[in-house]
């Protein structure tokens, strides 16, 4: 795991550059394309004998990094691997801000191995250690929180992503006066910025993929935060329909092949059973935390959030690239 930080950085950042051309194109799927091509092709390199527990789909939905999926040189320390080669794919194909290269790993067998679906995620940083409870209702989750971190309810920020599946956690939220900050997408980044000590939000709430929460849940265990989640079906996070069933019932039979249940609450050291863990991050387009991908002229800029478990250090790195 030692040998690890600078290749994992270097991977996220050439998936952010190859991306970064397409930035605007409205073609997410090619953008997705180029940064799984890129990130892939920088895995292989790596000398480790990694695994992807936890990514974009199955062996079938290929050319994706699918779950399963053997990577690195064949030789080194057994790694499990959660990656989302762009975070906001809709973000870079629609110009938006925010949009990341992201991907997390720890030792084989220390991340939860789930299919990639939808996961109720809420994450709150050091401050509020052992304030949340994801069996209770958000209401007394903001109620607690607010009480540990000694903040009255009208200054908690709730972090989480414009959907209207989020519409309730978003009245609730507002009416007991909390202030809420409802982004595009990308719920890595808003999990992250609740952890990071300059935290803008006090708590992220969301439903969103399984992979982005495994891959927030290395940062938020690295960055001395909270985390529990839990798997969600389908129907249960877009509604009931014929279709919608299917994909459901799918996903309950991938995951009892697993060895996850649906509907059962994970903690923190649940989905990251090790202290042992790196996140890396590269920018695509501009955001909060990170800077994205910026030519002027002679050079290309990227920024990097590395953080690193092991050593308990976050950095953020700036290359220049003369490409
Ligand atoms: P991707 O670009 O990787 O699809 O993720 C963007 C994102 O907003 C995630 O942060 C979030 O977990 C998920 O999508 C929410 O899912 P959906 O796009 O179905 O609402």
């Amino acid at each position: 795991m030692k040998t690890l930080p600078y290749p994992f950085f270097r991977t996220t950042e050439q998936a952010a550059l190859a991306a970064w051309p397409l930035v605007g194109c409205g073609d997410k799927n090619r953008i997705d394309g180029v940064a799984v091509q890129a990130m892939r092709s920088m895995l292989n390199l790596i000398n480790m004998q990694g695994k992807i527990v936890i990514g974009e789909g199955e062996i079938d939905h290929a050319p994706m990094l699918y779950i399963g999926e053997s990577v690195g040189a064949g030789r080194g320390p057994q790694i499990d691997i959660a990656v989302d080669p762009i975070e906001g794919t809709r973000m870079v194909a629609m110009g938006q801000n925010n949009a990341l290269a992201v991907m997390a790993c720890a030792p084989q067998g220390a991340l939860l191995h789930a299919p990639d679906m939808y996961m109720k995620k809420l994450v709150v940083g050091k401050k509020a250690k052992g304030a949340i409870n994801l069996g209770l209702p958000l209401a007394d989750n903001l109620n607690s929180i607010a009480r540990v971190i000694g903040k009255p309810l009208e200054k908690l920020r709730m972090v989480t992503l414009d959907k209207p599946r989020h519409q309730e956690a978003i009245a609730t939220a507002t009416r007991l006066g909390v202030k809420v900050f409802a982004l595009p997408d990308g719920d890595v980044a808003a999990s992250v910025m609740t952890c990071l000590l300059e935290n803008q939000y006090d708590v992220m709430y969301s439903i969103g993929g399984a992979p982005e929460g495994v891959i927030s849940a290395c940062a938020v265990k690295a960055l001395g935060g909270e985390m529990q989640v839990e798997l969600l079906d389908f129907c249960q996070a877009k509604g009931e329909s014929e279709v919608h069933r299917k994909i459901a019932d799918s996903e309950r039979s991938r995951c009892a092949e697993m060895g996850v249940e649906v509907n059962r609450i994970y903690s923190l050291d649940e989905i990251v059973k090790s202290d042992e863990v790196l996140f890396s991050a590269t920018g695509v387009t501009n955001g909060d935390i990170l800077q994205g991908v910026r030519d002027d002229g002679a050079v290309v800029r990227t920024q990097t959030l590395l953080i690193n478990g092991m050593e308990r250090t976050c950095n953020i790195v700036d290359s220049l690239h003369h490409l």
